[in-house]
């Protein structure tokens, strides 16, 4: 199984992304054409964010959520209680789940870290019934997340080896055209992009910096390997960039890039 081996601490993860990716979860599900009733597969599932939705906007009679990532799925089984869900240790690209298993396929920011996307995009068609819905988002890590673009453009003004760290760079998946390419080669039909906007609002700068500190996730990993100087110049320079408000607070906004498709009735 292939995971990063920043996805270890499930409390760090809630205050630097996680707790932007609930406010997208609840709204990127909100739109899904599944009725109430069905059977959910949550991939790489993380903390829980999008299980979390699943079920309080979707009605669902399940949902398995699979993560690479054991100290992950520890935490989203101790704070997300409830009888519909359940949570396993399990790879995006062997997931362990019947064939047409479930009927609706979900994934949240989860698909640029991977090394097979074709052949996890497969899985997830694989698992769901023919007509289920496969779906999934990620971050626009070259413009619209604004916390994490601005972070790496400031990160390679001081250094710029950092560019080849750069999530906008390193991950070309995270954008409609070649989302839309995905689905649609791994025969999913009805395929539709879109994009979920969501305001990220940071009481002040110590609000924004103290979950880079934390060394979950990749550019909190980069911070993490700076030596102090170089550590305090990037928390400088950012300091000057971003939009501050009178009262100190920094209103940025995140954007995740949406994709969905069917199973086709046909013959799989
Ligand atoms: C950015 S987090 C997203 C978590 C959650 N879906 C959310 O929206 O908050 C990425 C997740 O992908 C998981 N992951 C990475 N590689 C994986 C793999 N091969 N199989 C399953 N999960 C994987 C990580 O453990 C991590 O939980």
């Amino acid at each position: 199984m292939t995971t990063s081996g920043t996805w270890s601490d499930g409390d760090r993860y809630e205050c630097y992304v996680g707790r932007w990716s609930r406010p997208v979860a609840r709204r990127f599900v909100a739109e899904l054409p599944v009725p109430p009733g069905r059977r959910w597969l949550d991939v790489g599932c993380g903390t829980g964010a999008l299980t979390a939705a699943l079920l309080e906007v979707a009605a669902p009679a399940a949902v398995l959520g699979l993560d690479a990532s054991p100290a992950f799925v520890r935490h989203a089984t101790a704070h997300v209680r409830d009888d519909r869900a359940a949570f396993r240790t399990g790879d995006a690209q062997a997931l362990p789940v019947a064939d047409a298993g479930v009927d609706a396929v979900v994934s949240g920011l989860v698909l640029n870290f991977l090394s097979d996307q074709p052949g996890a995009v497969a899985e997830m068609r694989r698992a769901a019934v023919p007509g289920g819905l496969v779906a999934a988002y990620v971050w626009d890590y070259a413009g619209g997340m604004q916390l994490i673009h601005r972070f790496w453009d400031a990160a390679v003004q001081l250094d710029p080896a950092a560019r080849a760290l750069d999530e906008g760079v390193r991950f070309p998946v995270c954008a409609p055209d070649r989302l839309r390419r995905l689905w649609a080669a791994t025969g999913l039909t009805e395929v539709d992009t879109g994009e979920v906007v969501v305001p990220t609002l940071f009481a002040g700068l110590d609000d924004l910096w103290a979950p880079f500190l934390g060394g979950t996730g990749p550019a909190p990993a980069y911070v993490a390997a700076l030596g102090d100087r170089a550590r305090a110049a990037l928390r400088e320079l950012l300091r000057d960039r971003l939009p501050t408000r009178p009262d100190g607070s920094i209103p940025l906004s995140a954007r995740a890039w949406t994709v969905r498709g069917r199973v086709p009735w046909a013959a799989r």
